[in-house]
């Protein structure tokens, strides 16, 4: 690849690094499992995690992991998540049986969410954590618990000053008449704390969350409850990038073509989220999230020791020890960064009426991209085995890698990408960094295609195993067996 060209660099784990460099190993998988399919690396998800406890166990020691579910529906993860002793945030009766399935007992199973009727109704009895979004829920839960057991609930709260409106939670407006139904129901709803999940990578939007929290906290006391847990919730941030500086290039070039200089870099007249008018390209970018250069184990340090002005400088993990708080969170993407690719293969490439190049490979842009967010992260090409033969047209070639529905929107790239060569018929194409959230929160069987199987991918004494997601246990691949 030409310096001089805008690129995307992936950021890729050493792990998944030597996987694709083993010769045929990603050929293999396809040859085995069929084409188009997602590859997950469990042994990244134990590393991920355990950077994240070791800022728990130095800043919070009373602290509890629920890995949320809803990231990625790997079976892998699960067990992954299980035999390492954290809980599990599950988002509806299905990724509930899966939990329960993988090993998770109710006293680690917390239920986040928007829930209606019937799921409520499966809850009740079964001592899982009910993480309340909203009036009517804690109300209904009440009804259906009846004279049995206290249902334990977390009061998620939303409307922090500053942050934008969201639709989950419990309004802060509204929190004392929560905390009056609580109280007044405590012989069905045992109150266990309050939550908050913000998709934020601004510090401050936490740090007020927190305040807020703790405000309750004190009003629950005077309610005469007891509440014992803080959960801060997840969207702790992934890293894809490999280059920032190169990424900050990328977007320069890309605000350029927009005004009509340089070459174009967009398909179909996509602005991304960028105002472009006659006095320039204003805005914040939707693809903002892939520029992110702070992990998440230094996101979690961060909010932990952000020092709380209206608590005299005392930090967010002080306050929590001190409030007798246990620190809850929900990491979902911090988890599986860097934890999964997709692969694909190229079918045929043509030239569209404007001189565009497409690629199109065997997979659709929902199968890569989480609700329809423009992924800034160059795909890989990975020359098909035994293509020695000379390529069609060498040197670096401009390209939008195109979906096979025949939807004129269905470009896996919008933007496009320059890669050292045309590619061919059979090569095959690697997504980095898809497990989180990219291949399962959109993918739709259009035309019947089916869903990509997923895989999981273990490495042992110095070779790599495949085998089904399904069929992952993280023992067996300790002891060299998957
Ligand atoms: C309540 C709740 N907790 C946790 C998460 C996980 O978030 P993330 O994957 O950003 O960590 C989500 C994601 O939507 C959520 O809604």
């Amino acid at each position: 690849m030409t310096a001089a060209l805008p690129a995307l660099p992936a950021k890729i784990h050493p792990l998944v690094r030597a996987f694709l460099d083993t010769p045929g190993a990603a050929a293999d998988a396809l040859a085995r499992f069929g084409s188009p399919a997602h590859l997950v690396f469990p042994q990244v998800y134990a590393e991920n995690l355990a950077r994240l406890r070791a800022v728990l166990e130095r800043r919070s020691p009373r602290h509890r992991i629920c890995y949320a579910h809803k990231v990625n529906r790997s079976r892998a993860f699960l067990r992954t998540a299980e035999q390492a002793g954290i809980a599990v945030d599950v988002a509806s009766a299905q990724e509930l049986a899966a939990a329960a399935e993988a090993g998770f007992g109710p006293e680690r199973i917390e239920v986040t969410g928007p829930k209606g009727e019937t799921l409520l109704r499966g809850l009740v009895d079964t001592g899982v954590t009910v993480n309340v979004d909203n009036l009517w829920e804690l109300r209904r839960i009440a009804e259906l618990a009846g004279e049995r057991v206290a249902v334990p609930v977390l009061l998620r709260v939303s409307g922090f000053a500053a942050s934008p409106v969201s639709r989950f939670g419990i309004a802060l407006g509204e929190a004392e008449e929560a905390l009056g139904v609580a109280a007044a129901q405590r012989d069905r709803i045992a109150l266990r704390g309050f939550a908050f999940h913000i998709d934020s990578g601004e510090p401050a939007e936490r740090v007020r969350a927190v305040e807020a929290c703790l405000g309750l906290v004190e009003r629950a006391y005077s309610h005469g409850l007891a509440p014992a847990v803080l959960d801060i919730g997840g969207g702790f941030r992934q890293v894809f990038t490999a280059d920032a500086d190169r990424f900050d290039g990328y977007v320069a070039a890309l605000r350029e073509a927009l005004l009509g200089r340089g070459e174009p870099m967009t398909w179909g007249g996509n602005t991304f989220g960028f105002h472009v008018d006659g006095a320039g390209v204003h805005g914040t970018p939707v693809f903002h999230k892939y520029a992110n250069t702070v992990p998440a184990a230094r996101m979690l340090d961060d909010l932990l020791t952000a020092p709380l002005d209206a608590h005299g400088g005392r930090t967010v993990a002080q306050l929590a020890a001190e409030n007798l708080l246990e620190l809850w969170l929900e990491p979902g993407k911090a988890l599986v960064d860097h934890a999964g690719i997709t692969l694909a293969r190229v079918e045929f490439v043509k030239q569209a009426a404007d001189g565009s190049v497409l690629v199109n490979l065997d997979l659709s842009r929902d199968t890569v991209t989480p609700a329809d967010q423009e992924v800034m992260v160059d795909p890989i090409v990975l020359p098909a085995a035994g293509d020695s033969g000379p390529v069609a047209e060498p040197g670096p070639v401009g390209v939008f890698f195109a979906g096979r529905l025949c939807l004129e929107r269905d470009l896996i790239t919008n933007h496009k990408v320059w890669l050292d060569a045309r590619p061919r018929p059979g090569d095959l194409v690697v997504f980095p960094n898809t497990a989180a959230y990219h291949s399962d929160l959109s993918a739709a069987a259009a035309s019947m295609h089916p869903l990509p199987p997923k895989l999981a991918v273990a490495h042992r004494s110095g070779e790599f195993r495949i085998c089904p997601d399904a069929d992952y246990e993280p023992a067996l691949a300790a002891s060299g067996t998957v």
